[in-house]
């Protein structure tokens, strides 16, 4: 497979725009060159559209090159740009594995690119036969999302390998809720140029204001979505967060250590309760929990000020809500509003 031959042929030839500061990167004492303001206010100058900082940082945390790293307006905006850069409008088409993420199908609606569905199995896990057969000639894309929204399971990794290593265009990996399981493959990302792995500072990061997601490929395909992305598409705010809280790396790992005790407590006890059929295995920081009567149980909680998310309309996915762990404080009132639910 040549990876030249999976971008779309508009975008290999066209000229990225070049910005101010891609112009000028050295240091200076007159700054003319951005048509900014000139006094001296807290965001007058635009930010580094190359992120240089958080990327020398991260790469050395997630133990690849800074030039394997796109960071994006978060990782909604690496979906849209992926399918951009791949896809012709009306021509090619993606395959998603439902039930999964909603966004890989909304960009692909906005770019006009047709959606193949191949299922998942009935316990959530890769059927490799119903990708092939969804797969044909124009198909340039395939999403994975491990561990999976809506139904929080790891996908098996050996399977997940030999999808992978089958798929006849772009691999997307959405690794989103990959740090609250032991699963990545950030480790094999090298072993594939046509995989791209999606993480985000939304998740156990705890930044999902700040709208920041990455993503991981080889040093091509991070340079073809630099050169469609817009010049400036993370604030000097948000850039400032990121790169303090990769100094503090070490508080995550407690924060997630705290997340998953709390999923493992949750799951328990809502094991115990009459009114559950099934607590999906999870993988991520919440659970899928398949309930008797959900339609009703969805609106008792909403009136007691209590939000899940109603996936019952998603395959395989009847009478399913989705919890996100809360703190132990609120995922108490939860446990004590469905105990009270009658
Ligand atoms: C699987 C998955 N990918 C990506 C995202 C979007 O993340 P971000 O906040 O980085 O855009 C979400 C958000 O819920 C998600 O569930």
């Amino acid at each position: 497979m040549n990876i030249e031959d999976l971008i779309r042929p508009n975008i290999r030839t066209m000229e990225a725009y070049s910005s101010a500061r891609d112009e000028f990167t050295g240091e200076a004492s007159v700054y003319l060159d951005a048509n900014e303001n000139p006094y001296d206010l807290p965001y007058h100058r635009y930010p580094d559209p190359h992120q240089k900082a958080i990327k020398q940082k991260l790469a050395k945390l997630k133990n690849v090159l800074p030039e394997q790293i796109f960071l994006g307006n978060g990782s909604d905006e690496p979906i849209d740009l992926i399918i951009r850069m791949t896809c012709i409008p009306g021509v090619s088409n993606l395959i998603t594995l439902d039930p999964t993420y909603g966004m890989y199908k909304v960009s692909a609606a906005v770019n006009d690119v047709e959606v193949r569905k191949a299922a998942l199995t009935p316990t959530f896990g890769l059927d490799q036969d119903a990708i092939r057969s969804a797969t044909d000639s124009n198909s340039r894309l395939l999403f994975l999302c491990s561990p999976n929204n809506p139904s929080g399971n790891a996908l098996e990794s050996d399977t997940l390998l030999r999808v992978i290593r089958d798929f006849p265009g772009l691999v997307v990996l959405d690794e989103a809720y990959s740090d609250f399981s032991d699963q990545s493959l950030m480790g094999q990302l090298n072993e594939f140029d046509h995989l791209i792995i999606l993480q985000t500072f939304s998740k156990a990061w705890g930044m999902a204001g700040l709208r920041v997601g990455a993503a991981y490929a080889s040093v091509y395909l991070v340079n073809t979505l630099d050169r469609i992305k817009p010049p400036y598409n993370i604030n000097q705010v948000s850039q400032q967060e990121v790169l303090q809280a990769l100094e503090n790396a070490g508080d995550v790992t407690d924060r997630i250590r705290e997340i998953i005790s709390e999923r493992q407590r949750l799951a328990d006890n809502l094991d115990k309760l009459s009114l559950v059929q099934k607590v999906f295995p999870s993988d991520a920081n919440f659970l899928l929990v398949r309930f008797e009567r959900s339609g009703e149980l969805f609106r008792y909680l909403m009136e007691k000020g209590i939000i899940v998310r109603d996936r019952s309309s998603q395959p395989h996915c009847e009478d399913c809500l989705r919890i996100t762990v809360g703190t132990p404080e609120e995922n108490d009132l939860l446990l004590e509003a469905l105990d009270d639910f009658a």
